[in-house]
């Protein structure tokens, strides 16, 4: 059974793709500072999956405790979920983001190399491509990033590329959509600390009464409706996408093979406005979600959506499940988890 060393393995896309690991046959061993996550979604995986998980209460800039779990564990692999992810705080604290971010990544990847331990699978994002010149988004389109949150994600995508060219190394790097959704038996999802910055938790939170309507940011874009369009991908899907990366890196192994810098985005192909989500949402739960429009966002680009053919040529994966699905699963979570975690 081979070792997967899951950093961030606590939070909401790392706590789904723990479940996936576990059923294709790996051990996986979750490394996580608790900094934005919980130990109950550790334990409520350890029920759905009826196993023990290794869990470690770590951070990754803590380079003494990554050497001391490296050194008592045999890794085939890394999947480095750990990061700070929310872009308004990233503008307030840039020197928070760049040291979490892009430091705790150099260090990981220091203490990989002096354990000799070549394959990596990053949690990258589609911010990493800006405005997109065209749609749908190909792995080969130009990158630019306005944010320090997304300019962390370029930065060790840029480190990655180096250190793939400097020596033998495997590094694919998963370009997330929008992830939503959580596991059918309502008991992990997603648990945002604050206020949710990302549209579907802020829909089940009104839906639920904790906030009162959403605000929908603007409806003067040139889309369906006017509102943004996004790829909206149910998290059992990306998590599987994290498993089928996985077993490339093992086929990679086998063969003898160098992978070295491998892009990849993670989507379902296709966009959804904010009102077509909103829409969905109520007619898949039967809940009201009142919204009211108000101006953009700052920053925000008015349509994005994947070009997932690499991900089906090379990883075999595509999506599978509709917005739909990932409505009901939601609002599962969320009605059976008012506060989250501490419900
Ligand atoms: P999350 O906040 O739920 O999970 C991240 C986990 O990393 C948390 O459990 C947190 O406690 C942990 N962590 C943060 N800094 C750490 C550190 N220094 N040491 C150890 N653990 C640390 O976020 P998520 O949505 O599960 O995202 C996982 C990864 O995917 C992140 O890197 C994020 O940037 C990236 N990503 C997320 C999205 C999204 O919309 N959710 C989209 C694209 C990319
Ligand atoms: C989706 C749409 C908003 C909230 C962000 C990060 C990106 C990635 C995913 C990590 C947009 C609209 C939202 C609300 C709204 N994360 N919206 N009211 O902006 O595509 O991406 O999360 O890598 O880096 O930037 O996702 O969920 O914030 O917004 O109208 O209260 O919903 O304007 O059109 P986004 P989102």
């Amino acid at each position: 059974m081979k070792n997967i060393l899951v950093t961030g393995g606590a939070g909401y896309i790392g706590s789904h793709t723990l479940i996936e690991l576990v059923k294709a046959g790996f051990n996986p061993v979750v490394y996580d500072n608790l900094s934005n996550s919980s130990v109950i979604a550790i334990d409520r995986v350890e029920n759905i999956v009826n196993q023990k998980i290794d869990f470690i209460k770590g951070d990754v800039l803590d380079k003494d405790l990554l050497k001391q779990t490296f050194k008592t564990h045999n890794f085939f692999a890394v999947i480095h979920f750990a990061g700070l992810k929310a872009v308004g705080e990233s503008v307030k604290e840039p020197l928070k983001y760049y040291q979490n971010n892009v430091a705790g990544t150099l260090n990981l990847l220091e203490v990989m190399s002096e354990f000799g331990v070549q394959n990596l699978v990053f949690s990258s994002s589609a911010t990493v491509y800006g405005s997109p010149k065209s749609l749908p988004i190909f792995e080969h389109f130009p990158r630019s990033c306005t944010n320090p949150y997304g300019q962390s994600k370029l930065m060790v995508e840029y480190i990655l590329e180096d250190l793939c060219k400097s020596k033998a190394f495997n590094a694919i790097s998963l370009r997330y959509f929008n992830p939503i959704g959580a596991y059918q038996t309502g008991t992990i999802g997603e648990d945002p600390k604050d206020i949710p910055n990302n549209l579907m938790p802020y829909i089940s939170q009104v839906a639920v009464g904790k906030l009162q309507k959403l605000s929908v940011f603007g409806d003067d874009y040139d889309t369906i409706d006017g509102t943004g369009v996004r790829d909206y991908i149910h998290i059992i899907d990306l998590a599987k996408g994290h498993l089928k990366a996985l077993e490339y890196l093992v086929k990679g192994d086998k063969d003898n093979h160098i992978i070295g810098f491998e892009p990849i985005n993670l989507g379902t192909g296709s966009g959804t406005s904010v009102l077509q989500l909103v829409n969905a949402f109520e007619k898949a739960t039967g809940q009201n979600v009142p919204y009211v429009i108000v101006s953009r966002r700052a920053g925000d680009i008015a349509s994005c959506y994947a070009s997932c053919d690499k991900a089906k040529s090379l990883l075999n994966w595509q999506a599978q499940f509709d917005i739909t699905r990932a409505c009901l699963d939601t609002w599962r979570w969320q009605k059976n988890n008012p506060m989250g975690y501490q419900s």
